[in-house]
């Protein structure tokens, strides 16, 4: 009997533990902000860089860059109205103070909430994850910004990103 038992005991405390371990990870630890799942989002905001997970900014950072698409960091990235509309409601009801608030926790601290910056390579605690990279780092030709997360977070499309 107890060598039956024990294999059964080891297995759900194996199982128990990795679900426990796994939900820490993608809640709390500031790894974790779930890739975009709207289809729209994803083709319309993931051509010329990846699709920025809604939770990595607020809701008004969201309102302010999907109102400013014809000069978008310097680059014409307007869409119509329908469209626009359609990607807004989607950023800011996953945003990091919507729905995706428990994933952004971490990365929201110290933002001035009335004006939140428009990048999230402005955030304070962006800026403090990677206070390490050297600017020689962040011009690399395999760098070459800030903004191309993928570079160095090989998982961000999975909307992993931790240190690769
Ligand atoms: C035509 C190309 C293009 C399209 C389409 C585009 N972007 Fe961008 N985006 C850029 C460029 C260029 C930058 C600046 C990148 C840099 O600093 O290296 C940028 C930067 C950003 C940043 C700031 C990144 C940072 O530094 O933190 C956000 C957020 C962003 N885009 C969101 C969006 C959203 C939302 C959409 C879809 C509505 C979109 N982008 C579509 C070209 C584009
Ligand atoms: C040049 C490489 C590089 C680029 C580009 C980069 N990161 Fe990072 N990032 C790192 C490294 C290295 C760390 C780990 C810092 C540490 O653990 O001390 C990190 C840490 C992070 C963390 C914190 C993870 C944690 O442990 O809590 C987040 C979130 C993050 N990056 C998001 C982003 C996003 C979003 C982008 C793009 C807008 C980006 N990073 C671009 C290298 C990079």
């Amino acid at each position: 009997m107890v060598l039956t038992i024990r294999p059964v005991a080891a297995a759900l405390f194996l199982i128990f533990f990795s679900a426990l371990l796994l939900d820490r990870a993608q809640a709390g630890s500031g790894h974790y902000y779930p890739p975009v799942t709207d289809k729209l989002t994803q083709d319309e905001c993931g051509s010329c860089h990846m699709a920025f997970p809604a939770a990595l900014l607020p809701a008004r950072s969201w309102q302010r860059i999907m109102g400013g698409l014809a000069d978008h960091f310097g680059d014409d990235a307007s869409l119509d109205p329908a469209a626009t509309a359609h990607i807004t409601r989607y950023l800011t009801d996953n945003a990091a103070d919507g729905a995706g608030s428990r994933h952004a926790r971490k990365l929201m601290r110290g933002i001035d909430q009335a004006n939140p910056p428009l990048r999230i390579t402005e955030l304070p605690k962006w800026v403090s994850e990677h206070r390490e990279i050297s600017p020689r780092e962040w011009k690399s030709k395999d760098v070459g910004s800030k903004a191309n997360c993928t570079a160095c977070h090989v998982d961000a499309s999975k909307g992993y990103f931790e240190d690769d």
